[in-house]
């Protein structure tokens, strides 16, 4: 059982696809309530920070590269179990593994565009909350 809060991002390609409004009312219709969004672009140095994870990995300049070439949507949402229900919701990070229905499933690409990020634990959806909405008690 996680806590009650995740942190996500609608990212540039479904973005560019029209597909906000169809993933926000997945998230909704699945009981996860939104306590803070936004509408906005992360530079270079904002990706390269919130994905420092990653970068050892071949992958990390195309997912900079990716993340930063247009708007995204970012989220706080709120519901039970949240970083786990959310990470269902979404389904395997690469589509074509993700389970029927779920929001990868419908609306990702390919492996590196795959339309939205979850949280994968509750200390990473308080760092990552933070990120984006610093200043707000959101966490
Ligand atoms: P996410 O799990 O939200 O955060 C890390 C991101 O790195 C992941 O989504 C993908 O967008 C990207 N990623 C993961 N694996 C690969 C890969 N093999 N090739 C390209 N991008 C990847």
């Amino acid at each position: 059982m996680t806590g009650n809060r995740t942190f996500t991002m609608i990212k540039p390609d479904a973005v560019e696809n029209g597909h906000i409004g169809a993933i926000l009312e997945k998230i909704t219709a699945a009981g996860f309530k939104i306590v803070a969004m936004k509408y906005t672009q992360l530079s270079k140095r904002d990706a390269r920070e919130f994905y420092a994870v990653h970068k050892e990995r071949p992958f990390f300049g195309e997912l900079v590269d990716f993340m930063t070439r247009g708007p995204i949507v970012a989220a706080i949402l709120e519901k039970d179990n949240a970083v786990d229900d959310f990470r269902a919701l979404i389904g395997a990070t690469n589509p074509a593994e993700a389970a029927e229905g779920t929001i990868r499933r419908l609306y990702a690409t390919s492996i590196g565009e795959n339309a939205v990020h979850g949280s994968d634990s509750d200390e990473n959806a308080g760092i990552e909350g933070a990120f984006h909405f610093s200043g707000r008690e959101v966490f």
